[in-house]
């Protein structure tokens, strides 16, 4: 969900404002996925590098994170979004990772899965998983990694203009397709999540197979 920032300071105004508009942006494209009949969305909301940032900005973004979880149960209970965090929870403050767990535990019956990437790492991911590992195949390492139970992504979107991965998913990632836009995330609309799709649909999946 990256631009929030360029998003805000091209209008004159803070940061967080960016990152309230992100928010707002994230509710829509819920909707547009949920619509198209997708059962997964990932989210980038808060990189392990993020929190390099100004202690304004990140106590904003935590503020913003503990009032989206807080608003957003009735919601997504109405709604079959089953809400899940992966990262390091354990860098949130207790009281934000209490209101995670209760909110996760609250919907985990939901049919579409919101998956929210929070003091999230790829890197820090697969270290964790490492020592966790007991087994020898790639499926049982996937069992240990924060996306267990969660497929692959097919799809990573990356907004506003950057063309990296930035330590996100980086194993799930593996065989996804990637689709790269100029818009800023607050921008992100559904012609746009359109063309997204669209674009998707007319790449050729070998994963490394040939076509019959
Ligand atoms: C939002 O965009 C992503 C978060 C870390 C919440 P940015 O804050 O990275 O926005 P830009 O890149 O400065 O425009
Ligand atoms: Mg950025």
């Amino acid at each position: 969900m990256d631009g929030n920032g360029r998003w805000a300071t091209s209008r004159l105004k803070p940061r967080i404002f960016g990152h309230r508009a992100g928010a707002q942006a994230l509710d829509r494209v819920m909707h547009y996925c949920k619509d198209a009949g997708i059962k997964y969305l990932t989210v980038y909301a808060f990189s392990t590098e993020n929190w390099k940032r100004s202690e304004e900005e990140v106590s904003g973004l935590m503020t913003l994170l503990s009032t989206f979880i807080k608003s957003k149960e009735k919601e997504l209970l109405e709604n079959g979004v089953r809400f899940r965090v992966i990262g390091r929870r354990t860098d949130l403050s207790e009281k934000l990772q209490k209101e995670i767990a209760e909110l996760e535990e609250k919907t985990k019956g939901g049919a579409f899965t919101l998956v929210v990437a929070l003091s999230y790492g790829s890197r820090d991911e697969i270290v964790r998983a490492a020592m966790k590992f007991k087994g020898s195949t790639e499926e049982e390492f996937a069992e240990c990694l924060d996306t267990a139970g969660i497929p692959d992504p097919d799809l990573i979107i990356r907004t506003s203009g950057e063309l990296r991965l930035s330590n996100f998913l980086m194993w799930q990632a593996a065989y996804s397709e990637f689709y790269f836009t100029d818009k800023l995330w607050p921008d992100f609309d559904k012609e746009e999540f359109d063309k997204a799709l669209e674009s998707f649909s007319k790449r050729e999946r070998r994963m490394g197979g040939r076509l019959k």
